[in-house]
């Protein structure tokens, strides 16, 4: 994304033209920011070329996700439905990570019936029943368990799930205990150790205490597990001076853990791959002017893109054609929604807006239209992929008619 000539760009296209096509609220994905952010992943790991597989919950349109697979990853995912979509993309089953604390019989069965790599297991009742099935269709599952490392992550309280008091895992006695009670299976194969600790991570600390603890683990386990699956959580930078996690630090802990524990390494990222690759473009559709503030009321809304309204979250908001002219008033993005939170952002310095001008919300890749919903029965915006100067449409904008 850059301006040109005041016009705000992705790739080779304006962002204005784009909206004389396709009406607004829109998102635009940049495929070039996708194979960047995944080249870059995979170099910062390449001395141990780990199997990355996308979370599919932070981006779950079809078509981008064909593309991710064309860029070589697997997938991770937490549904029947994520499941489904994954295969639908063509990503190969042996590449595939199911994590989730309450995936139901249905959907086991469906996983098994798929040969996906493996079933992240959260529970001893989860382990029961993959047996049970594995039993009656005389068949061996491969697994892993997940442990509940019991660290701070240093994000969001509302996206931590590593500490003892989260939902997620197995605490180390029940870890230990069921690595025994698997090894009487016959019908269990453990191949896995997972773990993920939280969501926009941007301190390595967290990770390199995180590693400490499944070495420990392992080595009281005394079991040699194919795969060590370290999650996602990856941060990246939402405002321009927000610092990025340290990639570098992060390869030479594994690779320190790795001297022990000759297991192959997996991720499973979401945001760090499609974060910054969208912009959700919406229109000025009034401005209500308070003595205080401006409310700048945009055709978005929090029903198309919620973490601001769901998490307090920052996002960069920009104008579409530059003027250089600052209003004197703050200005508070909103959109049409019956809600108070229905809030984007409140800026200080803006330039001047009038009605039916176009902003673009940055960073809205991960989480974005994953997290939508039809709230106040607004039909879901369209997505689009920008490739170079080729505008494709990879999700049509949903009808009202669909919805009715
Ligand atoms: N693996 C597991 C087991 C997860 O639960 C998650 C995210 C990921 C991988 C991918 O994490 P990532 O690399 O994207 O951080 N809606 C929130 C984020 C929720 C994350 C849920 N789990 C947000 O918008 O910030």
């Amino acid at each position: 994304m850059n301006y040109f000539n005041k016009n705000l760009q992705i790739e080779r296209v304006k962002v204005q033209n784009i909206v004389k096509k396709l009406s607004t609220p829109l998102y635009c994905y940049s495929y070039k920011q996708l194979k960047e952010n995944i080249d870059n992943f995979k170099k910062s790991f390449k001395s141990f070329a780990p199997l990355i597989c996308f979370s599919i919950k932070s981006n779950n349109n079809l078509n981008l996700i064909k593309e991710i697979k064309k860029l070589g990853l697997g997938a991770d995912v937490v549904s029947m439905g994520e499941l489904m979509l994954a295969l639908k993309a063509g990503i190969n089953p042996k590449k595939i990570v199911f994590s989730g604390i309450g995936k139901t019989s249905n959907e086991l069965k469906f996983a098994i019936n798929k040969k996906i790599l493996l079933i992240n297991a959260e529970s001893k009742s989860e382990i029961i029943e993959i047996e049970k099935i594995a039993k009656s269709k005389k068949k061996i599952i491969n697994i892993g368990i997940r442990l509940n490392p019991n660290i701070d992550a240093k994000t969001l309280k509302q996206i931590t799930t590593g500490k003892k008091e989260d939902k997620f895992g197995v605490d180390e006695k029940t870890f230990l205990d069921l690595v025994n009670y698997i090894s009487f299976s016959k019908n269990i194969n453990l191949k896995c150790l997972s773990v993920h600790l939280g969501s926009q991570i941007l301190d390595h600390r967290p990770y390199e205490k995180m590693l400490k603890v499944l070495d420990r683990a392992i080595k009281k386990s005394n079991y040699n597990f194919e795969f060590i699956d370290l999650g996602g959580g990856m941060g990246i930078s939402y405002t321009k001076n927000n610092k990025k996690l340290n990639y570098s630090k992060y390869n030479n802990a594994i690779k320190r853990f790795k001297k022990s524990h000759k297991s192959k390494i997996i991720f499973e990222p979401g945001r760090s791959i499609v974060g910054n690759i969208g912009y959700l473009i919406s229109k000025v559709i009034y401005i209500k002017k308070n003595n205080k503030k401006d409310f700048i009321i945009l055709d978005a809304a929090m029903n198309d893109f919620m973490r601001p309204a769901l998490y307090g979250a920052n996002h960069r908001v920009l104008p579409v054609i530059k003027t250089n002219n600052i209003s004197k008033k703050v200005y508070e993005f909103v959109g049409p929604i019956c809600e108070s939170t229905d809030k984007f952002a409140t800026l200080k310095k803006f330039q001047k807006l009038r009605e039916k001008d176009l902003v673009a919300i940055c960073d809205v890749g991960a989480y974005g239209i994953s997290l939508s919903s039809n709230y106040n029965m607004r039909p879901k915006p369209a997505e689009i992929l920008i490739k170079g100067s080729e505008i494709n449409i990879i999700k049509k904008r949903q009808k009202l008619t669909d919805l009715i």
